[in-house]
């Protein structure tokens, strides 16, 4: 008998990065060189951008991008930021690391995007930014939200690190807000073990943010080439400068080994990309059939990345299901519960019932894999002992 082991994300390292990182280790050098400048540019140009800068993480994109925004705009403490009930609990963290309030607004039953038509009731005098997050691979109603945001004169910054070269309107996410954010995590759509970028369009946001991450430095000397094929004056004047700090930073830093890792990945998307729509398309196609599920649904002029594959149960007991799936080698994660967190309870008094929607996500939501590595027969797996849980009532035979 087949032992299934299909897990929510994947890692293959093609012999391009292979080769990309030995050439790292054969230049020694590995601080911010051209690897990871190249990474960024190009992720950049993908995703309708002038400029991006690589950090550590997600996180730490999302850190600065909020603490730039903060900084160009004098956002005080205890301003407030707009941000959707159902995320992964780092979208709203870094507002409270940068002394901001996170107000939640409950998230769409369909597509499980902050829902638009309940901003308006959340802005108030403190309001700054919204902060959509792109969930699972798909884009959010960003006409919405950009006109809501136009209106009321609020600042926006795209969490989409589950979301990668998906358009919305035949723009790429990450080219909506003031500033963007994405992950290269494990199991996302590219993986450097640990990374993130933050995007932007605006050359003062990319200046603060490059500073942000490499401890506030002036931005005349960042990286070590910076003093290079200079004449002799911007020599003194870099010399002048370069142990300089002009703002409060933080050490962000990544280095040349996630860049080539970042940039092999980036030249091979489309395959990758290609093989994880059709994953989904098979999987959507095998399950439509199955009442008893809410499956991923693809909003009007969008794609879908599918980071994963969603899926909320309408009648039926999530801790049943969920075990019988692992049972048999399909691996599952909780579909990013929030407002339940008990940090989030004990520092915002949030109750039950608040936000009905990401309530019934929390309580019926899940997902699967769905990423370029599922095998024809693992696909034919997943669907098959979906149906066999529905049609036998979930008895583990
Ligand atoms: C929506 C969302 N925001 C932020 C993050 C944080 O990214 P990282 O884990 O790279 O810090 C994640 C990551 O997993 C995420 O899913």
């Amino acid at each position: 008998m087949v032992e299934f082991k299909i897990g929510v994300g994947t890692l293959n390292l093609s012999e391009r990065c292979k080769r990309y990182v030995n050439q790292v280790l054969d230049s020694n050098r590995l601080s911010y060189g051209p690897f990871l400048k190249k990474f960024e540019n190009e992720f950049a140009r993908i995703h309708d951008s002038k400029y991006a800068v690589f950090t550590n993480s997600g996180t730490s994109s999302l850190h600065i991008a909020v603490a730039c925004l903060k900084e160009r705009y004098g956002w005080q403490d205890g301003d407030e930021v707009i941000v959707p009930a159902v995320t992964f609990i780092a979208s709203s963290n870094v507002l409270i690391h940068n002394g901001l309030v996170p107000v939640f607004a409950d998230v769409e039953k369909d597509y499980y995007g902050i829902d638009p038509s309940l901003i308006e009731d959340k802005i108030t005098r403190k309001t700054r930014a919204i902060m959509p997050v792109h969930l699972f691979g798909l884009p959010c109603d960003m006409g919405s939200i950009m006109k809501i945001a136009q209106k009321y004169g609020l600042k926006v910054i795209e969490d989409s690190c589950e979301t990668m070269f998906a358009k919305y309107n035949g723009r790429s996410v990450g080219s909506f807000g003031d500033i963007s954010c994405f992950s290269t995590y494990v199991a996302h759509l590219l993986v450097t073990g640990v990374g993130g970028l933050t995007v932007t369009n605006d050359p003062e946001n990319a200046v603060i943010l490059r500073s942000l991450a490499n401890h506030g430095r002036d931005n005349i000397y960042i990286h070590i080439d910076d003093d290079k094929d200079k004449s002799r004056e911007e020599l003194k004047e870099i010399i002048d400068r370069r142990f300089s700090f002009v703002r409060m930073g933080h050490s962000l830093r990544g280095t040349e080994m996630e860049g080539a890792i970042g940039l092999g990945q980036l030249e091979e998307h489309e395959e990758m990309m290609r093989k994880r729509r059709q994953v989904a398309s098979k999987l959507l196609d095998g399950l439509k059939d199955i009442r008893q599920i809410q499956l991923p649904k693809i909003r009007e002029d969008c794609d879908h990345s599918f980071m994963m594959f969603p899926v909320v149960l309408h009648n039926e007991s999530k801790e049943r299901f969920v075990n019988y799936l692992e049972s048999k080698g399909i691996e599952t994660r909780d579909m990013l519960p929030l407002v339940n967190q008990p940090v989030y309870k004990k520092f915002f008094g949030l109750r039950e019932n608040m936000f009905p929607i990401a309530d019934w996500i929390n309580k019926n939501g899940f997902y699967i894999g769905c990423h370029q590595d599922i095998s024809e027969e693992e696909i034919q797996h997943i669907i098959k002992v979906f149906h066999e849980f529905f049609s036998f009532g979930g008895q583990i035979r």
